[in-house]
């Protein structure tokens, strides 16, 4: 099966709610009273874990109280994090339906529901009001957004002036061929890449005052180089034993981005900037 949308790679990931109620389960026998930081192994779905947060939230410089909207939230996992290690108020912004739901189940699991939202939306069309948060941050996630700019103005649009905008997304060092762009988008929904100097340039375009960027190009290939090596360890223990061993699009996709990474084709980088005042 290939892809028609970042719902569709969504929708069959790993890391699920059920999946984490699970292992939750099974580590401590029931569901009861879970502490906010019991879901922390299990529930941030980018590179980097809780040193990530932390560094995201340095970026964007959170104070208690701030209000704050995570884009692409994915399973509020970083949401929850800065609400209890930060202070702030998050609400996350997420397409795919079924991790809407799980997010906000694992943020009732744990009591932070005053605190930590998901609304069901797409950042290119925030359904938050004008000037309504003091920062917007996200991680991981505009690879899938095909039209970038559009998600920025709208950062910039709900962002208070003077308030900040911290990411981290994927960076094309040079340009996909034709076949990969179409390996990209068929197993994993990654959409149209772009440098630095051009991200950074489109930060700018959409009314921001850029600081300079952090490349993680070297930090992201190491934990890539590991996690191939596991998934392909699954895959041929799943292939041997005759049971599902995932999708074939999805598998020749990513042993392609992972060389990419490695030849410094494809890489990170961390954004930070204001809305001016
Ligand atoms: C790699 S996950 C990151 C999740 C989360 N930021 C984290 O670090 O745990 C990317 C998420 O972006 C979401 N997403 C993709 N395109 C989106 C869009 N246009 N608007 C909102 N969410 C989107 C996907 O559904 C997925 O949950």
């Amino acid at each position: 099966m290939t892809i028609r949308s970042a719902i569709d790679f969504y929708e069959r990931h790993p890391i699920s709610a059920d999946i984490i109620r699970a292992k939750l389960m099974t580590a401590r026998g029931n569901l009861d009273n879970v502490a906010p930081d019991e879901l922390l192994p299990h529930d941030q779905d980018h590179y980097g874990g809780l040193a990530a947060n932390d560094a995201l939230a340095k970026a964007a410089r959170l104070q208690p109280g701030w209000k704050v909207a995570d884009f692409c939230a994915g399973l509020a996992g970083p949401a929850r994090y800065y609400a209890t290690h930060y202070g702030v108020d998050v609400t996350g912004i997420e397409l795919t339906p079924a991790r809407v739901k799980g997010a906000n189940e694992l943020t009732r699991l744990v009591g932070l529901q005053d605190k930590v939202r998901v609304i069901e939306g797409d950042v290119m069309a925030v359904p938050l009001a004008d000037r309504s948060v003091d920062a917007v941050l996200s991680q991981e996630a505009f690879l899938h957004v095909p039209d970038k700019a559009r998600a920025l103005r709208e950062a910039h649009r709900i962002l208070k002036p003077g308030g900040r905008l911290a990411f981290t997304d994927w960076v094309a060092h040079k340009p996909f061929s034709d076949a990969d762009a179409k390996l990209m988008w068929a197993g994993m929904a990654v959409t149209s890449q772009m440098d630095m100097p051009a991200y950074v340039a489109l930060i700018e375009s959409c009314g921001f005052a850029v600081e300079p960027p952090q490349d993680l190009t070297a930090e992201w290939a190491a934990i890539l180089k590991e996690r191939l090596a596991m998934y392909l360890k699954l895959r041929g223990e799943a292939q041997a034993a005759k049971t599902a061993a995932g999708h074939d699009a999805f598998y020749e996709s990513y042993v392609r981005f992972v060389a990419l990474v490695n030849e410094a084709a494809l890489g990170g980088g961390r954004f930070s900037a204001l809305k001016p005042a």
